[in-house]
Protein backbone atom coordinates (compact mmCIF):
# COMPACT_ATOMS: atom_id res chain seq x y z
CA UNK A 1 0.00 0.00 0.00
CA UNK A 2 1.16 3.34 -0.89
CA UNK A 3 1.93 5.35 2.24
CA UNK A 4 1.73 9.32 2.54
CA UNK A 5 3.15 11.34 5.85
CA UNK A 6 1.56 14.80 6.19
CA UNK A 7 3.57 16.95 8.45
CA UNK A 8 1.60 19.17 9.84
CA UNK A 9 3.16 22.66 11.48
CA UNK A 10 0.20 24.82 13.06
CA UNK A 11 -0.17 25.60 16.53
CA UNK A 12 -3.22 24.19 17.50
CA UNK A 13 -5.71 22.06 16.28
CA UNK A 14 -8.65 24.03 16.59
CA UNK A 15 -7.56 26.01 13.13
CA UNK A 16 -8.26 26.35 8.98
CA UNK A 17 -4.98 24.22 8.99
CA UNK A 18 -6.71 21.25 10.10
CA UNK A 19 -9.20 21.97 7.07
CA UNK A 20 -6.82 21.36 4.67
CA UNK A 21 -5.26 18.26 6.51
CA UNK A 22 -8.94 16.62 6.88
CA UNK A 23 -9.99 17.08 3.12
CA UNK A 24 -6.46 16.02 2.31
CA UNK A 25 -6.29 12.96 4.38
CA UNK A 26 -10.16 12.27 3.23
CA UNK A 27 -8.98 12.36 -0.34
CA UNK A 28 -6.08 10.32 0.07
CA UNK A 29 -7.65 7.28 2.32
CA UNK A 30 -10.72 7.29 -1.03
CA UNK A 31 -8.11 6.40 -3.19
CA UNK A 32 -6.58 3.75 -0.44
CA UNK A 33 -3.71 5.59 0.59
CA UNK A 34 -2.01 5.10 3.89
CA UNK A 35 -1.89 8.27 5.30
CA UNK A 36 0.33 9.27 8.73
CA UNK A 37 -0.01 12.81 10.65
CA UNK A 38 2.59 13.95 12.12
CA UNK A 39 1.35 17.19 14.46
CA UNK A 40 4.15 18.61 15.40
CA UNK A 41 3.22 20.67 17.98
CA UNK A 42 1.99 17.55 19.93
CA UNK A 43 5.46 16.26 19.71
CA UNK A 44 7.85 17.09 22.77
CA UNK A 45 8.57 20.34 22.86
CA UNK A 46 11.70 20.33 24.55
CA UNK A 47 12.97 17.67 22.29
CA UNK A 48 12.19 19.70 19.58
CA UNK A 49 13.99 22.46 20.35
CA UNK A 50 16.82 20.97 21.96
CA UNK A 51 16.95 19.00 18.54
CA UNK A 52 17.24 15.66 20.75
CA UNK A 53 17.57 13.56 18.05
CA UNK A 54 17.43 9.96 19.85
CA UNK A 55 13.91 11.33 21.49
CA UNK A 56 11.74 7.67 20.94
CA UNK A 57 8.45 10.30 19.42
CA UNK A 58 10.92 11.96 17.26
CA UNK A 59 12.14 8.87 16.17
CA UNK A 60 8.66 7.05 15.42
CA UNK A 61 7.92 10.21 13.53
CA UNK A 62 10.98 10.76 11.41
CA UNK A 63 10.38 6.36 10.67
CA UNK A 64 7.18 7.88 9.27
CA UNK A 65 8.97 9.78 6.63
CA UNK A 66 11.60 7.64 5.88
CA UNK A 67 9.00 4.75 5.49
CA UNK A 68 6.50 7.07 3.17
CA UNK A 69 6.57 7.27 -0.90
CA UNK A 70 4.77 11.10 -0.32
CA UNK A 71 5.10 13.43 2.32
CA UNK A 72 3.04 16.89 2.49
CA UNK A 73 4.27 19.43 4.11
CA UNK A 74 1.93 21.74 5.55
CA UNK A 75 2.20 24.98 7.57
CA UNK A 76 0.68 28.19 7.66
CA UNK A 77 2.44 31.54 7.02
CA UNK A 78 3.96 32.93 10.22
CA UNK A 79 5.80 36.49 9.57
CA UNK A 80 6.21 35.82 6.05
CA UNK A 81 7.41 32.24 6.82
CA UNK A 82 6.81 28.95 7.07
CA UNK A 83 6.27 27.91 10.82
CA UNK A 84 8.57 27.99 13.53
CA UNK A 85 7.13 24.97 14.39
CA UNK A 86 7.37 22.88 11.64
CA UNK A 87 10.95 23.70 11.10
CA UNK A 88 11.75 22.72 14.38
CA UNK A 89 11.09 18.77 13.06
CA UNK A 90 12.61 19.56 9.49
CA UNK A 91 15.53 20.21 11.46
CA UNK A 92 15.67 17.18 12.41
CA UNK A 93 15.20 14.45 9.70
CA UNK A 94 18.08 13.07 8.28
CA UNK A 95 20.13 14.46 5.39
CA UNK A 96 18.93 14.04 1.92
CA UNK A 97 15.58 12.42 3.94
CA UNK A 98 13.09 13.68 1.30
CA UNK A 99 15.38 12.28 -1.69
CA UNK A 100 13.38 9.87 -4.06
CA UNK A 101 9.93 11.12 -2.40
CA UNK A 102 7.32 12.95 -3.75
CA UNK A 103 6.69 16.14 -1.95
CA UNK A 104 4.10 18.65 -1.88
CA UNK A 105 4.14 21.89 -0.16
CA UNK A 106 0.56 23.31 1.07
CA UNK A 107 0.14 26.72 3.02
CA UNK A 108 -1.76 28.76 4.53
CA UNK A 109 -2.07 32.15 5.08
CA UNK A 110 -3.82 35.07 6.59
CA UNK A 111 -3.66 36.98 2.67
CA UNK A 112 -2.38 36.46 -0.32
CA UNK A 113 -0.02 38.99 0.82
CA UNK A 114 2.68 36.31 1.50
CA UNK A 115 1.95 34.18 -1.50
CA UNK A 116 5.39 33.72 -2.35
CA UNK A 117 6.57 32.86 0.73
CA UNK A 118 6.09 28.58 -0.27
CA UNK A 119 8.74 29.92 -3.12
CA UNK A 120 11.43 31.45 -1.41
CA UNK A 121 10.99 29.98 2.14
CA UNK A 122 9.82 26.68 1.98
CA UNK A 123 10.99 24.93 -1.21
CA UNK A 124 14.48 25.77 -0.70
CA UNK A 125 14.55 24.34 2.72
CA UNK A 126 12.94 21.11 1.56
CA UNK A 127 15.17 20.73 -1.43
CA UNK A 128 18.12 20.70 0.94
CA UNK A 129 16.58 17.40 1.98
CA UNK A 130 16.42 16.11 -0.97
CA UNK A 131 13.36 17.15 -2.60
CA UNK A 132 13.90 16.83 -6.09
CA UNK A 133 10.29 15.38 -7.19
CA UNK A 134 8.48 18.79 -5.79
CA UNK A 135 4.95 19.69 -6.78
CA UNK A 136 4.03 23.17 -7.25
CA UNK A 137 2.13 23.37 -4.26
CA UNK A 138 -1.26 25.11 -3.14
CA UNK A 139 -1.23 28.18 -1.38
CA UNK A 140 -5.26 28.73 0.20
CA UNK A 141 -6.05 31.79 2.53
CA UNK A 142 -8.32 32.24 5.71
CA UNK A 143 -11.51 33.57 4.04
CA UNK A 144 -11.27 30.05 1.81
CA UNK A 145 -11.89 28.02 4.66
CA UNK A 146 -15.00 28.27 7.24
CA UNK A 147 -15.48 26.26 10.77
CA UNK A 148 -18.55 24.60 10.56
CA UNK A 149 -20.86 23.41 13.67
CA UNK A 150 -19.80 20.16 13.80
CA UNK A 151 -15.93 20.99 13.83
CA UNK A 152 -15.12 20.11 10.66
CA UNK A 153 -14.01 22.52 8.02
CA UNK A 154 -15.39 23.71 4.39
CA UNK A 155 -12.99 24.57 1.58
CA UNK A 156 -14.32 26.86 -1.10
CA UNK A 157 -14.31 25.66 -4.75
CA UNK A 158 -11.08 27.59 -5.74
CA UNK A 159 -8.88 25.80 -3.08
CA UNK A 160 -10.74 22.58 -3.28
CA UNK A 161 -9.78 22.76 -7.01
CA UNK A 162 -5.86 23.57 -6.13
CA UNK A 163 -5.54 21.26 -3.74
CA UNK A 164 -7.16 18.27 -5.26
CA UNK A 165 -5.03 18.75 -8.48
CA UNK A 166 -1.84 18.71 -6.63
CA UNK A 167 -3.09 15.51 -4.79
CA UNK A 168 -3.57 14.05 -8.17
CA UNK A 169 0.22 14.69 -9.32
CA UNK A 170 1.13 13.76 -5.95
CA UNK A 171 -0.32 10.39 -6.83
CA UNK A 172 1.05 9.91 -10.13
CA UNK A 173 4.38 10.86 -8.92
CA UNK A 174 4.71 8.20 -6.17
C1 LIG B 1 1.87 34.23 15.00
C2 LIG B 1 1.15 34.35 13.68
C3 LIG B 1 1.77 35.00 12.64
C4 LIG B 1 1.13 35.09 11.40
N1 LIG B 1 1.76 35.72 10.38
C5 LIG B 1 1.18 35.76 9.17
C6 LIG B 1 1.85 36.38 8.07
O1 LIG B 1 2.93 36.94 8.19
N2 LIG B 1 1.23 36.37 6.85
C7 LIG B 1 0.01 35.79 6.66
O2 LIG B 1 -0.49 35.77 5.53
N3 LIG B 1 -0.66 35.20 7.69
C8 LIG B 1 -0.10 35.17 8.92
N4 LIG B 1 -0.76 34.56 9.96
C9 LIG B 1 -2.04 33.87 9.71
C10 LIG B 1 -1.84 32.36 9.56
O3 LIG B 1 -1.02 32.07 8.47
C11 LIG B 1 -3.15 31.59 9.35
O4 LIG B 1 -3.77 32.08 8.22
C12 LIG B 1 -4.02 31.69 10.54
O5 LIG B 1 -3.28 31.36 11.69
C13 LIG B 1 -5.18 30.74 10.45
O6 LIG B 1 -6.03 31.04 11.54
P1 LIG B 1 -6.66 29.88 12.39
O7 LIG B 1 -5.54 28.99 12.80
O8 LIG B 1 -7.28 30.60 13.58
O9 LIG B 1 -7.70 29.23 11.55
C14 LIG B 1 -0.16 34.50 11.22
C15 LIG B 1 -0.76 33.85 12.30
C16 LIG B 1 -0.13 33.77 13.51
C17 LIG B 1 -0.82 33.04 14.65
Amino acid sequence: MTTVTIIAGGHKIDSRLTGILQYTADFLEKEKVEVHVIQVHQLPSNALITADFMNQEIMEARQKVEQSEGVIVLSPVFQASYSGIIKTFLDLLPQKSLRNKTVLPLMLGGSYAHLLVMDYALKPVLANLGATNMLTGAYVTDNQITKQDNQSYLLDEDSETRITSQLKQLLEGM
